[in-house]
């Protein structure tokens, strides 16, 4: 009598692919039935950030030194009002925030972080430290931490510079600290608003890492 083989299906090759150690298939427990995750509505987003919001102390606040791309510092407004930027300064030939492009990344989100224009640089880094932040630089450069070993800690101001040639020497010799993006890929560096973000990113996590299990509740529960 002739058996029909079926072809091997991709789950086929991959539970044996992944059995370690090799040998007899095992009888794995019947899986719990996942919940099924739905999308958050407005409403409840805005729960959601309340909750994050009466959990976060630290200060933070935003160097940006001339982004000139209209739609760089749009994008980088909109992470900055997401994360709670208490102060954002403008130095160098940065983008006007008034200027319609920046509305079309920012969203309307402009409105929402605090911002002023600085005469130079050093005023800028000045302004910082008179209320109290520590300075750090977000820069592939000489001496830099990365990003997972900087003093990110609360009060920190991050400082991001031009799309073409980066953090002046000013501002990097005028930070308390330096510190980069570790990259694999190759490529030369990543686009400023997304390096602000990643940046920001981390600087609240390590806040919001020191929390209770409180802080681990899924969203929407
Ligand atoms: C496009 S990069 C500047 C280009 C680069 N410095 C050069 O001269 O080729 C613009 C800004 O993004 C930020 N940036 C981009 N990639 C980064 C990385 N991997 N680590 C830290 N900052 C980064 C820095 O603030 C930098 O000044």
């Amino acid at each position: 009598m002739s058996r029909v083989m079926r072809a091997p299906t991709h789950g086929d090759l991959y539970s044996v692919a992944n059995r370690w150690p090799p040998g007899p298939a095992r009888e794995h427990p019947p899986r719990k039935t996942p919940q099924l995750s739905t999308q958050l509505r407005p409403t409840d987003v805005k729960r959601l950030n309340r909750q994050w919001r009466r959990r976060t102390e630290g200060r933070l606040a935003l160097l940006v030194e001339s982004v000139t791309q209209p739609y760089n510092l749009g994008s980088i407004l909109r992470t900055a009002a997401t994360f709670g930027v208490d102060q954002l300064w403008l130095t160098g030939n940065s983008a006007n925030p008034d200027d319609p492009k920046v509305g079309k990344t920012a969203l309307g989100t402009a409105a929402k972080v605090e911002h002023t224009r600085m005469a130079s640089t050093a005023d800028a880094l000045a302004a910082a430290r008179a209320d109290g932040y520590r300075v750090v630089a977000v820069e592939l450069a000489s001496g830099a931490l990365p990003l997972h070993a900087a003093p990110l800690e609360p009060d920190v101001c991050l400082a991001v510079g031009a799309e073409d040639h980066g953090c002046s020497p000013a501002l990097l010799a005028g930070a308390d600290a330096v510190t980069y993006v570790p990259q694999i890929g190759r490529v030369g560096s990543l686009n400023v608003a997304v390096a602000t973000a990643i940046a920001l990113s981390e600087a609240r996590r390590r806040e919001w890492a020191g929390l209770g299990g409180e802080a681990d509740a899924p969203a929407g529960s």
